[in-house]
């Protein structure tokens, strides 16, 4: 019988610990060294999650896939690795110093070549791209989540994958009255979803060295 943790934090913390050393030799652990060196927030996916990514971005046979939100372009490196050499990903981040920082991580894992990170507001950002991708990743700024999803869809063709992280933030979500702007675009987000006969969507819930968190995914008929 194993021993249970207390606090449930540190148990999911250590079954997300078990589950690399079992399953993941090959976390990128480079780009997390590096976005701690550079200050970068601790936000990025977890080690399971990114794998997570790659394993579905393979399952889809993704060529194309665009990411809204790199910060150090942790889950970025997991994406890129699961197109092929002439494959492409697109990512936007609205910092400048985050960008630079996932270029250089990129660049270090090799994978430069089929990355582009774009520089600046993904709303503007968006707006110049054509499609379609494959799968598309959305983990920026949480208030944006519908515009980003009506983006998303807009780049989209039957049977493109689209992630939304963070939809869940500790059961937050289920307050309506929250004050808090990224809950409310969560919340708009599973309404937008709820209305789109065009897709089929679930939500899953994660526990884990992030804690208690989740993603929507959704496939576009
Ligand atoms: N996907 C990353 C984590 C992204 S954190 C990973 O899992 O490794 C969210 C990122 O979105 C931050 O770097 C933040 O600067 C960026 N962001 C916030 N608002 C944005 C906007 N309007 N346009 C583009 N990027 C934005
Ligand atoms: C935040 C953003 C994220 O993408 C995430 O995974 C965790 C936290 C944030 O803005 O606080
Ligand atoms: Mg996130």
């Amino acid at each position: 019988m194993v021993e249970r943790k207390a606090d449930p934090d540190e148990a999911w913390t250590a079954v997300d610990e078990y589950i690399v050393d079992r399953l993941i030799p090959d976390d990128p652990s480079h780009v997390r060294d590096a976005n701690a060196a550079a200050g970068l927030p601790d936000i990025d996916v977890s080690i399971p999650q990114g794998k997570m990514l790659h394993l579905l971005a393979r399952a889809c046979g993704a060529r194309r896939v665009l990411e809204i939100g790199t910060l150090g372009g942790y889950s970025t490196v997991w994406l890129a690795r699961a197109v092929p050499a002439d494959g492409a990903v697109v990512t936007l981040e609205i910092d400048p110093h985050h960008a630079e920082v996932a270029r250089a991580n990129l660049a270090a894992a090799m994978l430069a070549d089929r990355v582009t990170v774009i520089t600046g507001d993904a709303h503007a950002s968006l707006a110049a791209l054509t499609g379609a991708f494959d799968l598309v990743f959305i983990d920026a700024d949480k208030p944006s989540n519908v515009a980003y999803f009506a983006e998303a869809t807009r780049l989209s063709r039957p049977g493109t994958m689209i992630i939304i992280d963070n939809v869940v933030r500790e059961g937050d979500v289920l307050d309506p009255t929250s004050d808090d702007p990224r809950v409310q675009g969560t919340r708009a987000l599973f309404d937008a979803i709820a209305g789109e006969p065009r897709l089929s969507a679930t939500a899953v819930q994660t526990v884990g060295a992030k804690k208690w968190d989740g993603f929507i995914v959704a496939l576009v008929d």
